[in-house]
Order: C-alpha cells, then sequence, then structure tokens
C-alpha cells in the first residue's frame, strides 16, 4: 500500500500543512527542528495508533491547541480509502474511514502499515525489556489487527487481576478479610487465555522473524553476525514455538498457580506476557550489555528491515519509513540500504542534510522548514 496524500490539522509543530505523495522514495530535508520527523511520526500513528517517541498522545498536539488531526488517502492495489484520527488527549480519540461515520480508532489499524525506523529504536537494543514486548505487539498487530484486541483485552485483565491480588495483599497486612481464592481462579482463567493467544502469536513471530533479522543483519553489517532471537518467557523455559495454544494456556495456568502465595504478598501478578522479553543474541552473545554502540545501531536497524521483509512477504506492503538513518552510516553501508530500500511501494525518508541521501533513492523531495513543506 502506498499514502497518497496526507493532511495534518494542529499535529506538533503544524496547525496545517499537506503533502501530496507518489510511490517510490520521498524524502524531506530540512535542518533540525524543522518538522521532518514530525510529519513521518505522524504516517507512523495511523499504523500503530501511537508514536515512535513518545507514549502519551498530549505532545502531539500543537501547543495552545485542543485536538491534533491526522488524515490520510491510502491506496491498496485498486483499492483507495481515506482514513482520518482525532486525538483528543485525555479523553476518547475519534476514527473515521471514508468519511463515513464514526468508527473505533483500533478499526483503522491494517489500512495504514508501516515499517519506521528512527534513532530511538536503539533503545529496542539497550532498553528495557518493555521496548521488545511493543516491538513484538505492535508486529504482531501489524501482521493481525484483530490482535489489538487481544493486546487491550490482555491489559484489562492484567490490570482487574491486579487490583485484586492489591486489595488481598492489603487485607493480609491488615488482618482484613481474606481473598475468596475462586474469583482469583476465574481470573486465572481470563488471563490464561488472552495470555496463550498472545504467547501464541509472538512466539510464531520471532520463528519467522529469525532468519529475515539475521539475514538482515548482514546486508546492513556484513560478517558481523550471526544475530538470534530468543523468547523469554517468564511463564517457564519449555515456552516455545511447538506449543499448542492449549498446551500454552495450560502452562500459563500452572505458572500462575506457582507463584500464587507470592503474588498475594506482593499484591501484582508475576507471570506472563508482560513480564517476558525477547533475547537478542549476537554472536553467541546478548546484545544488550556487550554489541557496541555501531553493533547495537545495526541490530536495531536489522530489526526493522526484517520486520519489512516479513509483511511484505505476507501480503499488504507497508511503507518504509526511515528517519535520519543515512547520516550514522558510512558512505558504503549508506548505499547498500540504499539499494535494499530503493524497490520499495513507498519509501518516506527524512534527513537533515539532502546529500546524505544516496542517489540511488532518487525521487520526490521536499523542504521542510519552520512547519512549511514545499516540494523541491
Ligand atoms: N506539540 C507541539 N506543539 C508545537 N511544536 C511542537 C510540538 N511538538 C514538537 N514541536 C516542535 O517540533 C519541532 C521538532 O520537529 P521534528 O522532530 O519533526 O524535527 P526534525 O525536522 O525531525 O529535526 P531533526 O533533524 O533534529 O530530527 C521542534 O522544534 C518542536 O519544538
Ligand atoms: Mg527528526
Amino acid at each position: 500500500m502506498h499514502v497518497t496524500h496526507l493532511s495534518l490539522a494542529d499535529f506538533r509543530s503544524y496547525a496545517r500543512v499537506e503533502v501530496p505523495l507518489d510511490p517510490g522514495v520521498t524524502a524531506f530535508v530540512g535542518a533540525n527542528g524543522q518538522g521532518k520527523t514530525n510529519l513521518v511520526e505522524a504516517v507512523g500513528y495511523l499504523a500503530t495508533l501511537g508514536s515512535h517517541r513518545v507514549s502519551s498522545d498530549a505532545p502531539l498536539v500543537r501547543m495552545g491547541a485542543e485536538r491534533a488531526v491526522i488524515r490520510a488517502a491510502v491506496t491498496q492495489g485498486e483499492r483507495s480509502q481515506l482514513v482520518e484520527l482525532e486525538l483528543n488527549p485525555g479523553r476518547a480519540n475519534r476514527a473515521r474511514i471514508n468519511r463515513s461515520s464514526q468508527v473505533r480508532p483500533r478499526d483503522v489499524l491494517g489500512i495504514v502499515r508501516t515499517v519506521l525506523f528512527a534513532p530511538e529504536d536503539l533503545a529496542l537494543v539497550k532498553g528495557d525489556p518493555g521496548e521488545r514486548r511493543r516491538f513484538l505487539d505492535e508486529l504482531v498487530t501489524a501482521r493481525s489487527p484483530r490482535m489489538a484486541g487481544v493486546r487491550s483485552d490482555y491489559e484489562r485483565v492484567l490490570k482487574q487481576r491486579n487490583t485484586l491480588l492489591k486489595s488481598a495483599a492489603m487485607a493480609r497486612r491488615h488482618g482484613g478479610r481474606s481473598l475468596d481464592l475462586s474469583t482469583l481462579d476465574v481470573w486465572d482463567q481470563h488471563l490464561g487465555q488472552v495470555g496463550a493467544e498472545l504467547l501464541a502469536q509472538r512466539l510464531d513471530l520471532i520463528a519467522t522473524l529469525q532468519p529475515l533479522a539475521d539475514k538482515a543483519y548482514a546486508d546492513v553489517a556484513p560478517g558481523g553476525g550471526p544475530v538470534t532471537l530468543e523468547y523469554r518467557s517468564s511463564v517457564g523455559a519449555e515456552v516455545g514455538p511447538a506449543r499448542t495454544r492449549e498446551e500454552l494456556y495450560a502452562q500459563l495456568i500452572e505458572a500462575l498457580a506457582g507463584v500464587r502465595k507470592q503474588e498475594i504478598e506482593r499484591g501484582v501478578t508475576l507471570v506472563g506476557p508482560h513480564r517476558d522479553d525477547l533475547v537478542l543474541g549476537l554472536r553467541s552473545m546478548p546484545a544488550k550489555g556487550y554489541a557496541s554502540h555501531g553493533e547495537s545501531w545495526s541490530y536495531a536497524l536489522a530489526l526493522r528491515l526484517a520486520s519489512y521483509e516479513l509483511l511484505r512477504g505476507e501480503g499488504n506492503e507497508p511503507v518504509l519509513v526511515l528517519d535520519d538513518v543515512f547520516a550514522e552510516l558510512d558512505a558504503r553501508r549508506r548505499e547498500r540500504l540504499a539499494e535494499l530500500v530503493a524497490p520499495g511501494e513507498q519509501v518516506l525518508v527524512t534527513a537533515a542534510v539532502g546529500e546524505d541521501v544516496p542517489g540511488v533513492l532518487a525521487g520526490a523531495r521536499y523542504a521542510v522548514s519552520a512547519g512549511e513543506v514545499e516540494r523541491l
């Protein structure tokens, strides 16, 4: 798919901007702080309902404005659609498809698909497990938009179960009424059901992504690999891609039973997909804590390129966004990366310096300056 028009109102630094887009490569060039990343961040938001830079919507709304609107015209094969999201920090966001009356924001997922690589992605390698869980879950959702529902069900069940455990922990400390264990059993089953589904999808994703990540790393940093992706589950070492959903459910229930005493003491859910990690290995060492800065950067890029290959291979081709990538690379790697991504259906690139964008990526160019986006 590709975006044919992007329109923003009160989004970040933009009061209003209209950006017509072609398939192929488009580069946004301009000095620091002019609004290049803001443009691609908006495209990414349509694909994930979140920003790659901030975890809340408030900073996305132009300072002083009440709400932001992101609108995009999207073409996939013969089909064109118009998607619109209105961001209302502190209140529910609103969505429309083809100007029709409102749909849930979640219903928009799958229309715009992106793989976005940005400097923030270094946190995938160096950061907390939560960064890698988000990476997995966003990709799981890009493969199968209905997983957005499973993820939010999981969050909800987890929150309610934690509330129950917390009140049990309080009651225990203050000699109050003890917890009705049958209630907890019911929550275990809920958590087990949605948790097993999420686990199954993550495990399947990792198995599919592994060879692609290894290949992408070899492309980005020749001879520097191999890379391995290993799921480390709080549920236990036996959790693996060969397990059926039913087995994963049983394992999750068993693991919950095993920690129940501690959970009631501490008032929090100790096992489940929310406590898991993706261990990124590089030459048989964990990249986190061992890999150099350049290696970590190449690794993060390889994970994104692998994601791109995976989604491409599964049908609807995503838009590839490369935010500030080329300045980090030496000339040879720059050329390699450019050759790799040049055939993409739509590639959006940002760069502070135009010369950093390799010549193979000839395409449309926009100058971005003080919130004005002008075609060159
Ligand atoms: N909510 C907001 N309201 C108004 N301005 C904002 C808001 N959020 C960010 N900005 C402004 O947007 C600008 C940053 O834009 P952006 O991140 O797109 O820059 P960039 O062109 O990508 O720069 P760089 O080359 O440094 O990456 C900053 O000057 C910032 O002050
Ligand atoms: Mg930027």
